[in-house]
C-alpha cells in the first residue's frame, strides 16, 4: 500500500483525506517514483476547490515530485530503477509516497541538484523559464513589474530577473516580504497593502512605465497591472491566486496603450519533449551555477497537506513549500 492525499468532493482544506492506496504498477512508457518530497504549488488549491475542473473524484492532488525511479514500464527508454528524477506536469497524485508518470514528462538530474530543491523548483523554476525566456524574452534593458514577488515562483522570477540585469520591480503585502524580494534582486519592491502600485510605478520609472507586468494574482489586479505598462507593453496574465479574470472588454486595451494580453501556462509551453528537455537544461544551468537558489522557505509532512494549502492561500508562506512523505 501506499500513503497519498485524497478528496471526493471539492471544497476546503478539509475534503483532503491521508489514506492508503494500492501500489500501481507502471505501464508501457510509464514509470513509478518514489517520493523524496513532494512540490506544493498554487495550482494544488485551483483543483481541490472546483476552479479547475478534475477528471474524475475521487482523486489525487499534486502534480509535481522529486525521486527515485522504483519501476519502468515497457518502452521506456531513458531512465532506469535506480535513477534520479523529477517532474512537474504529472497526473494529478503527486501528494503521495509513490506515484505512477508518463516517463516522457520525467527528467533525470544532475549531480547538482537534490531532489528536495528539485520538488521545490521544477513547476516554479521552468514557469520562470517560459515567462522570462519564451513568452517574453527579456534581454536586460527591461524593466517589468512582478507581482508575488516573495512568493514561490516571484522568488525565482527577482533572481533570474537580476542575473539578465533586467529591473524587476515587485509587489508584496509585509515590509518583510519586500526585503526577501530584494535580497533575491528585485530592482525595487511595492507595498501594494500602503501604497498604490500605478503611482509608485510612474515614479521608480520616471514616467515610463513597464514592458511587461507578469500578473499571478488575477482578478484583484487586472485593472492596475494594464495601468502599469507602457505603450504596446506586454500583460502576462498567467494565475488566478485572488480569482480568475473574467468578462474582459477588449477595447480595454486599445483605451490603455494598444497593450497586448496572453495568457500562457506550463503546459503550453512544456509540450513537446525537446522543448521540456531545453527547459530544463535552462534551469538546473541556472540552479546549478548558483544564479538561482531555492528557498525551501516551509516543508509540511505529507499527512499535514490540508495546513500546508491553508498557508499558501493564507499568503503566510514565502519562497517555495514542500511536503514530505
Ligand atoms: N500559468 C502557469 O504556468 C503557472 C505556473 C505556476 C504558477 N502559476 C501561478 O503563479 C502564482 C504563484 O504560485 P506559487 O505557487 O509560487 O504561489 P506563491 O506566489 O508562493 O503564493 C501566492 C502569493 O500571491 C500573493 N497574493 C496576492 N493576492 C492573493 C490572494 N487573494 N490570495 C492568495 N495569495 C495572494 C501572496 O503574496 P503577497 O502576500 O506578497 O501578496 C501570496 O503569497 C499562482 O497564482 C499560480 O497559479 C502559474
Amino acid at each position: 500500500m501506499v500513503k497519498r492525499i485524497e478528496f471526493s468532493r471539492t471544497g476546503g482544506p478539509e475534503v483532503l483525506e491521508f489514506v492508503d492506496a494500492p501500489l500501481v504498477e507502471p505501464q508501457a512508457g510509464e514509470v513509478r517514483i518514489r517520493h523524496q518530497a513532494v512540490g506544493l504549488n498554487f495550482i494544488d488549491i485551483y483543483f481541490r476547490t472546483g476552479l479547475y475542473p478534475v477528471p474524475s473524484l475521487p482523486s489525487g492532488l499534486g502534480t509535481e515530485g522529486a525521486g527515485v525511479v522504483e519501476a519502468v514500464g515497457d518502452g521506456v527508454e531513458h531512465l532506469a530503477v535506480g535513477d534520479r528524477v523529477a517532474y512537474a506536469q504529472g497526473p494529478l497524485g503527486a501528494y503521495a509516497e509513490q506515484h505512477v508518470v508518463p516517463a516522457d514528462k520525467v527528467v533525470a538530474l544532475p549531480d547538482g541538484v537534490d531532489g528536495e530543491t528539485a520538488a521545490a523548483s521544477m513547476l516554479k523554476g521552468l514557469t520562470v523559464q517560459y515567462l522570462l525566456r519564451q513568452t517574453y524574452r527579456l534581454e536586460g534593458s527591461e524593466t517589468i513589474l512582478f507581482h508575488a514577488a516573495a512568493g514561490g515562483v516571484g522568488s525565482i522570477a527577482c533572481q533570474w530577473a537580476r542575473a539578465l540585469g533586467v529591473k524587476l520591480i515587485g509587489t508584496v503585502s509585509s515590509p518583510e516580504k519586500a526585503a526577501l524580494a530584494r535580497e533575491n534582486g528585485a530592482w525595487a519592491t511595492i507595498d501594494y497593502t500602503r501604497e498604490d502600485v500605478v503611482e509608485r510605478v510612474r515614479e521608480l520609472t520616471d514616467g515610463a512605465m513597464c514592458d511587461v507586468v507578469y500578473d499571478s494574482v488575477g482578478k484583484d489586479t487586472w485593472e492596475t497591472s494594464l495601468d502599469c505598462l507602457k505603450k504596446r507593453g506586454l500583460m502576462v496574465s498567467f494565475g488566478n491566486a485572488s480569482g480568475p479574470v473574467e468578462g474582459v472588454n477588449i477595447g480595454i486595451l486599445n483605451q490603455k496603450g494598444a497593450l497586448y494580453v496572453t495568457r500562457p501556462s506550463l503546459n503550453g509551453y512544456a509540450d513537446t519533449r525537446e522543448r521540456l528537455e531545453s527547459m530544463c537544461a535552462d534551469l538546473f544551468a541556472m540552479l546549478e551555477s548558483g544564479q538561482v537558489k531555492i528557498d525551501i522557505a516551509q516543508r509540511f509532512p505529507l499527512a499535514e497537506a490540508g495546513k500546508a494549502q491553508e498557508a499558501l492561500a493564507g499568503r503566510l508562506t514565502t519562497g517555495s513549500t514542500i511536503l514530505v512523505p
